[in-house]
């Protein structure tokens, strides 16, 4: 394989750091209550959702920490797309009740609410004053010890240095982050993963495997995060239509709690894409469910895509499992871009139509794409007329090109 990176981006100046120790294995959680006083955690946080919270997934959580001597204080008010008031809400708990560390129990909204808590308890002001933009604050302060713990196989928010939370006000999604917002332990347990719902595991299945896909074809992409984003790509061809099916399938279950860590780490410090920049700002207008947005835009965007890269997408191809030994490199470019188109009808995944969006909003929802910051970095440049044509093939307006 070709070192895959273009000249001009060998003249950047690339980091790549994770101060996430990453534990993992079949019934791990069992663990949690030493690994988090090991932290030096004395009273925890626990931030989750009512769903996750109501059918139980938490109650071993808390009694492992409890045996460990952590206090726990219960935030379980999580909502999707966590907006700034949720954030506040939870730092005023924070600050209260005099907690010193946090344990992330679900998907990304867990997880990032627990990050932005994080920030709004070792900072001045809220959260808000740190969107990762021109104008606005750096983070300053280490945030206190925070333990994910995941409960989907998508996000990779377990290992990020981002949190996404939305601003009401504006209808906008933005981002906090860098390596003093990751967390200091993840623990990925696959058991917890069995009970999600089949349509929950295909939305946040492919979900990862566009964060692996967008971060190794994207501009920042360096050798370090391709190798996690191919491996990542590679477990969940072989995984994701078997969770799917299975939900107590064990070893799929872990191949996809692997899958989603690496593509989380595959994001670097930086992340870009015209999914997540589409299903970003499309989610600060519409409460969409994220993996589900972004899975029904993969198909069209790596149709626009593949010819910005198609060296990587022949690769993609590949590691999806395609047989490319007869294939030109554009063809293989094209062939990942149906075996996305398949998988996706493999899952059900619904079209945007039936999640709510309304080709009406094509023209604004184009606009506020290209006002996102991960559209910088897109392996093929974008104009708002671009996204007009993903948008008008995410609703069959245009005929398909590959
Ligand atoms: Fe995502």
């Amino acid at each position: 394989m070709s070192l895959n990176m273009k000249v001009e981006h060998m003249h950047n100046f690339h980091t790549f750091e994770i101060p996430t120790a990453i534990k993992h294995g079949i019934g791990a959680i069992k663990h949690v209550g030493e690994e988090v006083k090991n932290l030096g955690v004395t009273k925890a946080l626990l931030v989750t959702d009512p769903g996750i919270y109501n059918a139980g997934v938490t109650k071993p959580i808390e009694k492992h920490l409890k045996e460990a001597g952590v206090e726990v204080v219960l935030f379980n008010k999580v909502e999707p797309n966590p907006p700034v008031r949720l954030i506040a809400e939870g730092s005023s708990l924070f600050k209260q009740e005099n907690c010193d560390g946090l344990v992330a129990v679900g998907g990304g909204s867990s997880m990032d609410t627990a990050k932005g808590i994080g920030v709004e308890v070792t900072h001045e002001g809220s959260v808000l004053d740190y969107e990762a933009a021109e104008g606005k604050k750096p983070l300053e302060n280490r945030i206190p010890p925070l333990t994910t713990i995941p409960t989907t196989a998508g996000t990779g928010s377990e290992v990020t240095q981002w949190a996404v939370i939305t601003d009401e006000e504006r209808e906008f999604k933005f981002n906090t982050g860098g390596p003093l917002i990751a967390a200091y332990l993840t623990i990925l347990d696959p058991e917890l993963h069995v009970s999600m719902p089949p349509h929950v595991t295909a939305m946040t299945g492919v979900d990862a495997l566009a964060h692996a896909i967008e971060c190794y074809t994207m501009h920042y992409a360096q050798p370090v995060t391709d190798s996690v984003a191919l491996l990542a790509m590679e477990y969940v061809s072989k995984y994701l239509r078997r969770a799917y099916s299975d939900g107590g399938d064990l070893e799929a279950r872990y191949g996809m709690a692997q899958a989603a860590m690496l593509a989380g780490l595959s994001y670097g410090s930086e992340s870009a894409g015209a999914a997540h920049a589409m299903s970003q700002t499309l989610g600060g207008i519409i409460p969409v469910a994220h993996g589900q947005c972004v899975a029904a835009m993969m198909g069209p965007v790596m149709e626009y895509n593949w010819k910005g890269h198609p060296d990587k997408f022949a690769h993609i191809a590949q590691a999806l499992g395609v047989n490319t030994f007869d294939m030109t490199t554009e063809e293989a470019a094209k062939a990942a871009v149906n075996e996305m188109y398949q998988l996706v009808e493999d899952l059900d995944i619904p079209p945007l139509e039936e999640q709510g969006v309304s080709p009406d909003m094509i023209n604004r929802l184009a606009k506020e794409a290209m006002n996102d910051p991960q559209t910088v970095g897109n392996p093929r440049d974008l104009t708002e007329k671009d996204y007009v044509w993903i948008y008008k093939r995410c609703f069959n307006l245009v005929p398909k090109t590959v």
